[in-house]
């Protein structure tokens, strides 16, 4: 077929927003992949085949593609349980764990999601892996920007045996670090093996004062709709 990495990306969020109800409230994930479902709300929202969908937005990005399409948003403050939330991820394993953060907006999203009663991960199958790490891409740590690279230095320690690298997230071609929609900075983990025991490594990496979260998301997700070049598949955990 001629579907491209982005045609597979739609396909994936418009089969997310199947599972969209009126009067839900919904989280609304940030990336390439989650912007196709949240222009499908509003699409449907002016279609009127939607009605009363309150959005929560996991970014200022997402935030700014939201009010500019006219979908009423909210935050956790004033709406502390949502029904679903609709993200993309950067790597997904065959449990459902998933990273994500290369947009840098984790923290955002892993308190939306986890408040979600249903978190539909959507996907083209480039993104799933062996395991968490699989893919070469990094592990997103968010940090505090004070002593940051005395932070970075615990985080390659905690690894060592997986072989990580650790390095300060810069902004594009710039040559200072990027920074999070919280004022933040990121670490990103580079492993050359397996982490071993996934919640072992989570709180380990939390445990580090300095740290704020990370980007796996572990036992979060409840549904996995993956796109591919044969065609799209639904899955709950
Ligand atoms: C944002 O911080 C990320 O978690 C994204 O949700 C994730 O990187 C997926 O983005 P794409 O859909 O653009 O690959």
């Amino acid at each position: 077929s001629n579907l491209t990495q982005d045609d597979l990306k739609r396909i994936a969020a418009y089969k997310a927003v199947e599972f969209v109800e009126s009067g839900m409230v919904i989280g609304l994930g940030t990336g390439s992949t989650a912007k196709h479902a949240v222009d499908r709300i509003s699409e449907l929202l002016r279609e009127g085949k939607l009605r009363d969908i309150i959005g929560i937005p996991t970014s200022t990005t997402t935030h700014e593609q939201a009010v500019s399409l006219g979908i009423p948003l909210s935050d956790l403050d004033s709406h502390p349980i949502v029904d679903l939330s609709i993200d993309g991820a950067d790597e997904v394993d065959p449990s459902l764990n998933l990273v994500k953060g290369r947009g840098g907006s984790l923290l955002r999203e892993k308190m939306i999601e986890g408040a979600s009663k249903k978190f539909v991960v959507i996907v083209d199958e480039s993104k799933l892996v062996k395991y968490i790490g699989g893919s070469r891409l990094a592990v997103p740590v968010e940090v505090v920007p004070f002593c940051c690279d005395f932070t970075r230095g615990k985080l390659e320690e905690l690894f060592r045996e997986a072989g990580c690298t650790a390095k300060l997230r810069m902004k594009s071609g710039g040559e200072t670090a990027a920074v999070t929609d919280n004022g933040n900075y990121v670490v990103d983990l580079y492993l050359e093996r397996d982490m071993g025991d996934l919640e072992a490594a989570s709180e380990a990496i939390l445990r580090l004062p300095g740290v704020v979260e990370h980007g796996m998301f572990l036992g979060i997700a409840t549904t996995l709709i993956v796109a591919g070049k044969s065609g799209v598949t639904v899955r709950d955990r």
